[in-house]
């Protein structure tokens, strides 16, 4: 659009600027809070997306910061109306907050345009409320700032730095060994988590956040911010002012989501060694925006870059190091050789001049491109006949020698038969098995839980063992480690090659040679699928049901059919 736009041009306007029988029912009800016309009248409406939930202590500051938001709005000339969302809180969100990225979605694409809302703040962080918030925001198309909830600090406990996830892992099997104490594990339940904000490894939310920012959706180096740092309140009034002048310059997420900005948000990711969990909602995001992404782009670029962000899982520090290393502007300046720094964002300026000036303050957190901490990048895309539509997984977190591997299946049919067998102490299992996990993809979970690390049998944990291979079509948690494969499409529920593994078929696995293979001919796969019965369905009724009918598999995303396909949706009528 040439030029600002005028108050009668915002979206508001038809809501509060025209004179008839419904806009004075809704002037009525804006007076009926306290406000006057001049509090309104000609500005922006700007809809804080807050999901800030009493269960949901990653986000349980956003309420406060929704204020410093509605200060820079405010100061900027806007108008700003919070409207609560899903929070989706990770821990708690059973079967999985994957089955519900997409309603949050729903809701967020949905309370903007039912709304007299001209721009959009988006606030979350916790894992699936970034990708969610974001889909919704770009179905409706007005313009939107991303709000990182940030990290929150350091766990520790006896002097060492505790990683979300990543060390309850870890020391859940030193338990299991007997190496510490039920006193040793309780401390560290106490000490793991120390503050608001989200995981402080690079799981899911650290690298979603990341992503939004590389995507040019939040304010230069917003996502490396901790949580309780005063610079996050800080950002939230910057990006309350932003938004307002987003919104007089129409700048829409189509002009910054561009082919350019996913290829740049990519690289990031894999400079970064994040989530494999980015790749399903990386490429449903870019979808949402028209713009084709499949998973071998992902592969492409992770042989281009390499890993220079020392944070575990697979490396060695926290978000908090990262922040204090000069965090991601400095990470994204490092790579600007690499990257489209054109790309438009949502400060009105480049991708470029965001990170001008942008330097690594500590080189052991954010490494040079030529001294990387793992040469290539973080994520590996393989297909073979076990995975005809590919599947993922993370080298960088692996034991090495499982990367190139040919071992005996161990198959479960779903979780709980896993969890029974592995703690048998007399489990017919060596540790050159691969663990086959089914009935845990976005059909079968439901909702692709976070299972893909399975534990290691319990008697080889006594024995020392740490790693082994693992298949599975779920997803892993960010903060998980290991020689994990995943997210193998199509799913086993559906009649996908992984339904049909029996245990001691041979599998073999070749991440150079990006290859999974079912050492088992095509006549007796034919034979077994032959045989196969169709699980029953999960849900005959309610969102389950609809989950069931219209998600997708994870190498297209896991959105909704409906939500991706169709001309956009009109603006509502007023009458
Ligand atoms: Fe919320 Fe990890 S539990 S980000």
């Amino acid at each position: 659009m040439a030029g600002r736009k005028r108050p009668e041009d915002l979206r508001s306007h038809r809501w509060l600027g025209v004179s008839d029988l419904r806009s004075f029912g809704h002037r009525s009800r804006l007076r009926q809070f306290g406000y006057d016309a001049d509090d309104w009248q000609g500005k922006p409406v700007i809809g804080i997306i807050n999901t800030w939930s009493e269960i949901n202590a990653c986000h349980a500051h956003l309420r406060s910061r929704a204020e410093n938001v509605k200060r820079g709005i405010l100061q900027a000339g806007g108008f700003p109306v919070e409207l609560p969302a899903m929070s989706l809180a990770e821990p708690f969100v059973k079967p999985s907050t994957m089955l519900y990225r997409n309603f949050l979605a729903m809701e967020t694409e949905e309370l903007l345009r039912s709304h007299p809302i001209d721009g959009a703040v988006l606030m979350g962080g916790c894992d699936k409320t970034t990708p969610g918030l974001v889909m919704g925001a770009i179905s409706m198309g007005i313009p939107a700032i991303y709000i990182p909830a940030g990290p929150m600090l350091r766990g520790n406990w006896h002097g060492e730095f505790l990683g979300s996830g990543s060390d309850a892992w870890k020391y859940w099997t030193e338990k299991q060994a007997g190496n510490i104490t039920e006193n040793d594990w309780t401390e560290i339940e106490n000490g793991i988590s120390r503050s608001f904000g989200t995981c402080m490894v690079m799981g899911t939310a650290a690298t979603m956040m990341a992503i939004a920012e590389a995507l040019g959706l939040s304010l230069p180096g917003a996502s490396s911010i901790p949580a309780a740092d005063s610079n996050h309140p800080r950002m939230c009034g910057v990006a309350g002012r932003c938004i307002v002048e987003m919104v007089w310059d129409d700048l829409t997420l189509d002009r910054i989501l561009t082919k350019s900005a996913f290829d740049n948000a990519i690289k990031v990711h894999m400079a970064m060694g994040g989530s494999t969990n980015a790749i399903i909602h990386v490429i449903a995001m870019a979808r949402r925006a028209g713009i084709p992404l499949d998973m071998q782009r992902f592969d492409d670029i992770s042989r281009e870059i390499p890993v220079i962000a020392n944070v575990r899982p697979s490396g060695k520090y926290l978000m908090e190091d990262f922040f204090y290393a000069g965090g991601l502007r400095a990470l994204i300046h490092e790579l600007k050789g690499k990257l489209d720094l054109s790309c438009l964002t949502v400060t009105g300026k480049t991708l470029g001049e965001n990170i001008s000036g942008a330097e690594v303050y500590l080189r052991d957190v954010i490494h040079p491109l030529s001294d990387p901490i793992y040469a290539e990048g973080a994520t590996a895309v393989l297909t073979g006949n076990l995975a005809p539509n590919g599947c993922v997984m993370k080298p960088a977190a692996a034991e090495q020698r499982f990367l190139k591997h040919r071992g005996p299946a161990l198959a479960f049919e779903d979780y709980n038969h896993m969890a029974r067998e592995i703690e048998r102490d007399d489990l017919d299992v060596t540790p050159n098995h691969v663990l086959v996990l089914k009935n845990a993809g976005p059909k079968g979970g439901p909702g692709m839980p976070e299972w893909g690390m399975l534990p290691i049998p319990k008697k080889l944990v006594k024995a020392g063992v740490r790693d082994m291979l693992r298949i599975s079509d779920g997803r892993m948690s960010g903060t998980s480690y290991g020689a994990c494969i995943l997210h193998v499409a199509p799913e086993s529920y559906i009649g996908g090659p992984l339904a049909f593994v029996k245990t001691g078929d041979v599998i073999e696995v070749d991440v150079a040679a990006r290859r999974i293979h079912l050492s088992v001919s095509g006549e007796e796969l034919a034979r077994r699928r032959a045989a196969w019965v169709a699980p029953a369905p999960r849900y005959e009724r309610g969102y389950g049901a609809m989950f069931a009918a219209h998600i997708g598999q994870a190498d297209d995303g896991c959105d909704f059919d409906f939500l991706k396909a169709g001309a956009p949706t009109a603006e509502p009528e007023i009458h």
